[in-house]
This record gives structure tokens, C-alpha cells and sequence, in this order.
């Protein structure tokens, strides 16, 4: 298949990139959109080995190898550029963002968080929604914008937090919703369903 004009995504990991296998799924079936490569800023991150798997290209920007935040965003702009992606899928990409790097990539990068924005942006997410008395948690997804976890939302899933639930059980259900809409976003960006200036 000739796949030059077919919406192109690059996506960018740290761990073990469930969410990039679930998407990568997803792309093999039916191609709505390419994944051009996976880039993480972590050489031993599992998501490279799932990529490698299934024949896509990865590249490390290892973080470790830069002094400070805007260096680093300049290569991994660099590495992102070189496949001229239609859009930028952060997947469990655990890395602060300079203002320049977002801003390169408005309305073209979106991203993933264990929580029902507005509430809880940032870390240990889903023991903050228990400790809170919360009865829903959940997933957004959204695009990225210069302030943390607070671009305009895309989706979201809530999930009924039970009061057996420690931190982890509630992690994983909600990983499970995650990998159910992360794709379909995608396809729907891809589709032209869904635009950054819808929320402008
Ligand atoms: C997900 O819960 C995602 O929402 C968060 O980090 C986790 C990444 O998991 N940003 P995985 O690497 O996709 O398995």
C-alpha cells in the first residue's frame, strides 16, 4: 500500500507503552493513519521493544544527555521533525515541556492523563482521586498547550472508583479505557472529525 498520504503520527513514550500498543493495533487495522516512529526519552523503555516488534522506527533522545530542559527540547524537536508528522501522540511521555516545544506543535500534539481534568493534573493521579472520597476517576485526553495537563479536552472516560480500590486497581481499570479511546481519537484527527480549532 502507498502510505506517503496517509495521516502520519509520531509518537513519543518513556515506559512501557501499553497506550502505543494499543495503538499501534489500531493502525494496522483498517490504516486511518501511519505511525511514522517512536521516539522516548528513555533507552530501556519496554514501548521501544513493542514498536521494534512491529517493524517501526525508534529513536532514544535520552534526557540524560542534555544540561538543561531547552537543549533537550531542541533535539527531540529535531528527531520529531525529521518524519514530519501530521500529529504528536504523547503516550506515558513523562517530561515537562518547554513553552517553545508546544508551541511548535499547537493543535498538532496531543496527550494522554490518568485523570478527569481539570482535577488532579500531574503525578499520583489516581491516589489523589481515592484519598479525595472521589466516586469517579478517569482519563483525558487533550490537547497540549504550554500550561501542564490544561489544553482544551479532547475526551474523556470516567471510571467508578469502588471502595476496595487501592491506587493500582484503579490504575489499571483506567488503563483499560485509555487504550479503548486513545485510538479512536487519533482516527478521528485523522479523519478530520476533530480539529484544534473547534476549541479556539
Ligand atoms: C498512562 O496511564 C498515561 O495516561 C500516563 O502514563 C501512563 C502510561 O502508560 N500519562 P503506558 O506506558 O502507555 O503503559
Amino acid at each position: 500500500m502507498n502510505t506517503e498520504n496517509i495521516f502520519s503520527v509520531v509518537v513519543l513514550i518513556s515506559g512501557n507503552g501499553s497506550n502505543l500498543q494499543s495503538i499501534i493495533d489500531d493502525s494496522e487495522y483498517g490504516a486511518s493513519y501511519t505511525i511514522k516512529a517512536v521516539i522516548s526519552n528513555k533507552p530501556d523503555a519496554y514501548g521501544l521493544v513493542r514498536a521494534q516488534n512491529s517493524g517501526i522506527e525508534t529513536v532514544v533522545v535520552d534526557h540524560k544527555m542534555y544540561h538543561d530542559r531547552s537543549s533537550y527540547d531542541d533535539a527531540l524537536q529535531s528527531a520529531i521533525d525529521q518524519y514530519n508528522p501530521d500529529l504528536v501522540v504523547l503516550a506515558g511521555f513523562m517530561r515537562i515541556l518547554t513553552t517553545s516545544f508546544v508551541e511548535h506543535y499547537l493543535g498538532r500534539m496531543i496527550n494522554i492523563h490518568p485523570s478527569l481534568l481539570p482535577k488532579y493534573r500531574g503525578l499520583n493521579t489516581h491516589q489523589k482521586a481515592i484519598s479525595a472520597g472521589d466516586t469517579f476517576a478517569g482519563c483525558t485526553i487533550h490537547f497540549v498547550t504550554p500550561e501542564l495537563d490544561a489544553g482544551p479536552i479532547i475526551a474523556q472516560i470516567p471510571v467508578k472508583i469502588e471502595h476496595s480500590d487501592t491506587a493500582q486497581t484503579l490504575a489499571s481499570r483506567v488503563l483499560i479505557q485509555e487504550h479503548h479511546i486513545y485510538p479512536q481519537v487519533i482516527k478521528k484527527i485523522a479523519n478530520g472529525e476533530i480539529s484544534f480549532h473547534d476549541y479556539e
